[in-house]
């Protein structure tokens, strides 16, 4: 099947921090693959800048570098990366000072859209917001691109709003959450509202409990100092795994459109049970005779930082009353899994002798790798020997069933740049549930630090920690096998 891709705007995006990680593995590659799907007019421009002095050739051959050796299995054709390296600039700015800007303001085009990604500290976020507007670089129509943490705790993150808005309104401010730009979570909205069969028992009438399991096999080596004083509850938590929890848990939004869609999830972070401290298990990863340690890779022999955390918490609304949500994140598990699984309830009444193996329809949600959806029916075992049970998956898997389409998915920055681009809001969060997504994670974070909560050791290269199974076990319920 082809796939319909629907040109953007002309547009000059400016990445401050055009140097730096994300740039380099992320936004560089994603603009070239989307250059190479014909989605971006050639016209347009992409501004690396940072505070070290480099040549325009010099860029060129970091964006040619960083492309080659992060565009995964995509194979480069020489002549659009030339063409692509031709939209590139680059220039020295210094985010605190006032060298660099008017030669920027030269640059960038006011009669075309023009973005400003923000992939640096949020130290720098008021700095360069306000230089933007003192400069008059920005306009009335500009997006600035946030990327996470924004902030660490409700205070931090009010006063981050604060400042941005300051200088543009909230429909100039894209916070970016990359969970909301894969392909699966947004097929995720589009099994439930787009299909008359799932909403009708999307309820705790017909629904038992929820997980949603996001594991990582790579451990924190390398970004050792941000992430032990963040942990896994600032960094997965509280943004990723509270987004895909609101998707799967609010109203049907009355549009699809960005204040609708995202009043919804707002309302369900309001109505999340304070999480009961027997409900929650932090875990961090304990050296074995492959791998390192946590505080080996975080060089801090004394850390309590979580590299893990398992809850169980509920929705105090209609819809979810008494429904668990089993959430659980961490490094160095065994194997690289995230899913979203709804496990529905027994059948009232069995009408098969027992042990025939009714089971309950699970519909799985798979995010990576191999995207796709699969629904745990039960059905008649074929064949003859009288009516035995089994129990089957109904394979959703996208690259399958839309051939080509499926495999040329963009990764999720690549699209979130792009609807920034087209002015879409819908897979940004709004700075009042960054804010709500706090007021719910603080009270956590502060009650482990008050009594210095000791994280529970786990094997790296285990399923995580043995009282995080205990957690779901004492319910009478296992976690799914992490696969
Ligand atoms: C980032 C976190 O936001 O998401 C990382 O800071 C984490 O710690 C990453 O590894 C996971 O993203 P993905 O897309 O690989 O699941």
């Amino acid at each position: 099947m082809a796939s319909r891709i629907i040109p953007v705007d002309t547009f000059d995006l400016v990445i401050f921090g055009g140097t730096g990680d994300l740039a380099r593995r992320k936004i560089l590659p994603g603009l070239f693959r989307r250059f190479c799907a014909s989605q971006i007019p050639k016209e347009s421009r992409i501004i690396g800048v940072a505070r070290t002095h480099l040549e325009r050739k010099d860029y060129l051959l970091l964006a040619h570098d960083s492309i080659t050796e992060f565009s995964g299995n995509h194979i480069i054709d020489k002549e659009y990366l030339e063409a692509f390296l031709g939209m590139l600039h680059y220039i020295k700015v210094d985010a605190q000072g006032e060298d660099g800007w008017e030669e920027l303001g030269e640059l960038v085009r006011k009669d075309v859209v023009n973005a400003y990604y923000l992939s640096v500290g949020p130290n720098l976020f008021g700095e360069i917001a306000s230089r933007l507007n003192k400069w008059n670089i920005a306009t009335p129509e500009s997006r600035v691109v946030i990327e996470k943490p924004f902030g660490h705790d409700l205070s931090s993150a009010k006063k981050l709003n604060g400042i941005l808005s300051q200088y543009f309104s909230e429909n100039q401010i894209y916070r970016i959450d990359h969970y909301l730009g894969k392909e699966t979570v947004q097929n995720l909205m589009a099994v439930r509202f787009g299909n008359l069969l799932f909403e009708p028992l999307w309820n705790s009438q017909y629904i038992d409990h929820i997980q949603i399991s996001v594991a990582e096999t790579v451990g924190v080596g390398g970004r050792g100092a941000y992430y032990d004083k963040s942990g896994a509850m600032r960094d997965m938590v509280q943004n990723h795994l509270m987004q895909l929890l609101c998707l799967i848990a609010m109203e049907p939004p009355s549009q699809f459109n960005p204040n609708s869609v995202r009043d919804e999830k707002l309302k369900v972070i309001r109505a999340l049970a304070d999480v009961e401290p027997h409900h929650i298990v932090r875990g961090q990863y304990d050296l074995t005779k492959t791998e390192q340690s946590y505080r080996q890779d975080a060089e801090n022999s004394h850390s309590f930082t979580e590299s893990y955390v398992a809850i169980k918490t509920e929705v105090n609304n209609w819809r979810w009353a008494g429904v668990p949500f089993y959430l659980r994140t961490g490094k160095k598990l065994k194997m690289r899994s995230s899913e979203i699984a709804i496990i529905f309830k027994e059948l009232p009444h069995s009408i098969f002798e027992k042990g025939e193996g009714e089971k309950q329809n699970i519909l799985a949600i798979q995010l990576q790798p191999n995207e796709g959806m699969t629904l745990d029916v039960t059905i008649k075992e074929p064949g003859p020997g009288g009516m035995r049970l089994i129990n089957v998956p109904l394979d959703m898997t996208f690259a399958e069933a839309l051939g080509d389409h499926g495999e040329d998915n963009p990764d999720a920055y690549e699209r979130l740049i792009m609807d920034v681009i087209r002015g879409n809001q819908t897979l940004f969060m709004r700075g009042d549930e960054v804010e709500a997504a706090w007021m719910w994670t603080d009270p956590i974070i502060k009650a482990w630090e008050s009594r210095n909560d000791v994280p529970k050791l786990y094997d790296a290269g285990s399923a995580g920690p043995e009282d995080a199974m205990a957690l779901i076990q004492r319910d009478n319920r296992l976690w799914r096998e992490i696969k």
